[in-house]
């Protein structure tokens, strides 16, 4: 990409012109007048954000939808201002535009990278053919307590499933070369451990030490930014003390002293001036100096850099270089993007998601946690009563995020299970409110049950119970959609159970009176039609979970890769053990679970050696065979814990998955092989550790089953 000679124009470039360069505006006020998924701030009419595009003094626009509206305030910003710097136009293209695909969290549970990027690449053809260029996507924040609302935005709680998945978004969203017109620059986010912010309380402190910050929560930004993405955006929260958007150990000591990050960072949505409320800066213009001096190139929505930059700079409080740096990222951005070639790129081909596309990736990602008796798929010509809030609704489809997508569009549960077995074969009642009981509802909903032979309950959270700012202290199911369950399972000869979430649930009682329950997560536009392919058999559920589901909310935040504690507890163990004495230790469902259509059993893990050579390589072993002659998808999973190190490990790390496609009542052998940096772990210094000694490993259906190998890292010849 040639584009312009970016130091030739830098030089012509006023002060403010400089600073207009890094300063994002948002169009949820301007130009739609409703702020639907931030504080308002304050509003300044459309006219007054073109004054200010005219003047040079912004570099981009945020959620802006549009082919027209786009190319209307960009043909301003090129012909009507001094030097015709293009605008970048940004968006929460989160998991869809108007085509909506299932949230982040449920496209984790697919547990399959290359198919979420290939996602995340129709979803970038779709929005840049509205004139996007830019988005704020993938989060790549590590979630181990289910009460966050953002649970459904994050990839679950396992290091390595969200760093694949997080590299992954970002190749799909960015593709070979950001200046193809149907690709979007990808913003790894929110930097740094966001999803660990203290009681699941959203924009909360993150307490968190600088190993469990290193070994844990920081590798999935890592992963992101290693595979090229263009932007990274700042947390709302503080670590140790100082907020993630005014840290220089993060933006400029961690991003580019140690990792090499060459592209801009962004704030959160006014996360710099809120450096005032956190108590770290005492007003606006120590904030814009703090967040500036800190490494922060781009300030979101605040107005902060344009306020007082230019005079932080007279007064010698900045300087002309660190400000020509961050203008210089922006615009280097800009050019591989190829804006200055073509401000109007992709506006002329309006690509809109595959729904095929769409129905296939919310076919992956339900889970299935139970199906006694083999109650799904449905018998060919069963009567069923569909039943629930969820039943026959448009509005709690898409989950949070998706503040594109056209409802009108979606296809819900009714009328994807009525497509799917025909008029008349589904009965079809609301039962209760979303959080409250309908005037007779229970009653139409007994009826109903009394006459089915499976009663399907739609049950869950409704759009507004996940997301920002919608974090729950209570992760239970709501007490009217309870006694709906209740009252149709005294009458019903089978229950199944679809929940919809965003993120783990409290679901005990649900699941002892359902004989199946499905997670369905927020799965978008095709939702219907997903679910009742998946009820049919038309396709067998394949979802495995990608975080733990508790049995009470008093245990989270609840994961898999702990640390062993010196008294561990395994079930039935004594008092002084580390668990509770009122709910039994671990998860209802372990991180990794789920069932399928058939059943495949694993055989015993097998090393090829009891040692590994310090450079060499252990191979392992573990047949899977299947034995209700269906074929089965399943996810085999690599685990392994060092049993002895410098830095207590945890007791499972996930290190490899892949899938197999297990014949009917046929086996298939699955190898992984180990190298020693799959054993290693940060050592603080900037490197990685590994040491000579015992390691339990395991290949598992899940981060509960199974039964280790052990075998010994040898050390180096001496
Ligand atoms: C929000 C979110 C962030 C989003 C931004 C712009 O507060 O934290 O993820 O990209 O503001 O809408």
């Amino acid at each position: 990409m040639d584009g312009p000679d970016l130091e030739f124009l830098l030089d012509r470039m006023t002060v403010e012109e400089k600073v207009g360069q890094l300063n994002l505006v948002s169009a949820d006020v301007a130009w739609t007048g409703a702020n639907t998924i931030n504080p308002t701030l304050h509003f300044e009419t459309p006219q007054e954000h073109l004054a200010d595009i005219r003047a040079g003094h912004v570099t981009g626009v945020f959620n802006l939808a549009g082919a027209e509206r786009v190319r209307t305030v960009q043909t301003i910003a090129v012909e009507e201002s001094r030097l015709g710097i293009p605008l970048l136009f940004g968006a929460d293209v989160i998991h869809g535009l108007r085509t909506v695909f299932p949230v982040p969290l449920a496209e984790a549970a697919g547990f399959d990278p290359a198919f979420a990027a290939e996602v995340a690449s129709a979803v970038a053809a779709e929005a840049s053919g509205e004139g996007m260029h830019w988005t704020f996507a993938p989060g790549a924040d590590l979630c181990r307590d289910a009460r966050w609302g953002r649970a459904m935005e994050s990839c679950g709680e396992d290091v390595l499933l969200a760093s694949c998945m997080a590299a992954a978004r970002v190749s799909g969203f960015q593709g070979e070369d950001l200046s193809d017109p149907q690709r979007l620059m990808a913003t790894i986010k929110h930097f740094a451990g966001y999803g660990a912010a203290e009681a699941g309380m959203d924009y909360n402190t993150a307490e968190l030490s600088a190993t469990t910050l290193a070994d844990h929560y920081l590798p999935p930004y890592r992963a992101g930014i290693d595979a090229g993405a263009g932007a990274v955006m700042t947390s709302f929260n503080d670590l140790d003390g100082v907020p993630a958007t005014a840290s220089p150990a993060l933006l400029t000591g961690l991003l580019r002293d140690r990792w090499g990050f060459r592209g801009f960072t962004v704030s959160d949505y006014n996360s710099d001036a809120e450096t005032i409320a956190h108590g770290f800066a005492s007003d606006r213009r120590e904030a814009a100096m703090r967040c500036f001096n800190a490494g922060l190139d781009m300030c979101m929505a605040s107005g902060l850099y344009l306020e007082h930059l230019p005079a932080l700079l007279a007064d010698g409080l900045i300087t002309m270089e660190r400000l020509d740096t961050s203008v210089m990222r922006v615009l280097q951005a800009k050019r591989a993007l190829g804006l200055f070639d073509n401000p109007y790129r992709g506006l002329d081909a309006v690509a809109p998601a595959s729904r095929a596309l769409a129905r296939e990736a919310a076919r992956r990602c339900p889970v299935l946690l139970k199906n006694a008796g083999d109650v799904l798929p449905l018998a060919p010509g069963a009567a069923v009563a569909l039943i629930g809030p969820f039943a026959r609704e448009q509005s709690h489809l898409n989950g949070a995020w998706a503040i594109f997508g056209d409802n009108n569009q979606s296809v819900d549960l009714a009328t994807g299970l009525t497509n799917a077995l025909g008029q008349g074969a589904v009965a079809v009642v609301q039962g209760c409110e979303i959080d409250r009981e309908l005037h007779g509802g229970i009653d139409a909903a007994v009826a109903a049950a009394r006459e089915a032979d499976v009663v399907i309950l739609a049950l869950g959270e409704g759009q507004h119970m996940s997301g920002e700012s919608r974090s729950r202290a209570d992760i239970g199911v709501p007490e009217a959609q309870l006694a709906l369950a209740r009252a149709v399972h005294t009458v019903a000869k089978r229950v199944v159970i679809l929940l919809r979430t965003g993120r783990p649930l409290v679901i005990g009682e649900l699941a002892d009176l359902a004989d199946a329950v499905l997670v369905t997560w927020f799965l978008g536009t095709e939702t219907g039609h997903a679910v009742a392919d998946l009820l049919t058999g038309k396709a067998a559920p394949r979802g495995r979970l990608p975080m733990s589901f508790p049995r009470h909310v008093g245990q989270v935040p609840i994961f898999y890769a702990r640390k062993a504690t010196g008294r561990p507890a395994a079930p039935g163990s004594p008092i002084f053990t580390a668990r509770y004495i009122d709910v039994e230790n671990g998860p209802l469902f372990p991180f990794g679970f789920g069932l399928s259509y058939g059943r495949v059993s694993y055989g015993p893990t097998e090393a090829d050696a009891k040692h590994m050579p310090w450079d060499g390589v252990l191979t392992v072993r573990c047949a899977l065979t299947e034995a209700d002659g269906r074929d089965v998808d399943e996810l085999a999973q690599l685990y392994v814990h060092d049993v002895a190190a410098r830095r207590i490990r945890p007791i499972r790390e996930l290190k490899a998955f892949r899938w197999y496609k297990v014949p009917a009542n046929g086996s298939v052998t699955v190898i992984f092989e180990i190298k020693r940096d799959d054993l290693a772990f940060d050592d603080m210094q900037g490197g990685r550790l590994a040491e000579p000694g015992a390691f339990d490993i395991w290949i598992a259906p899940d981060a509960q089953s199974g039964r280790p190998v052990r075998f010994i890292l040898d050390p180096p010849e001496s």
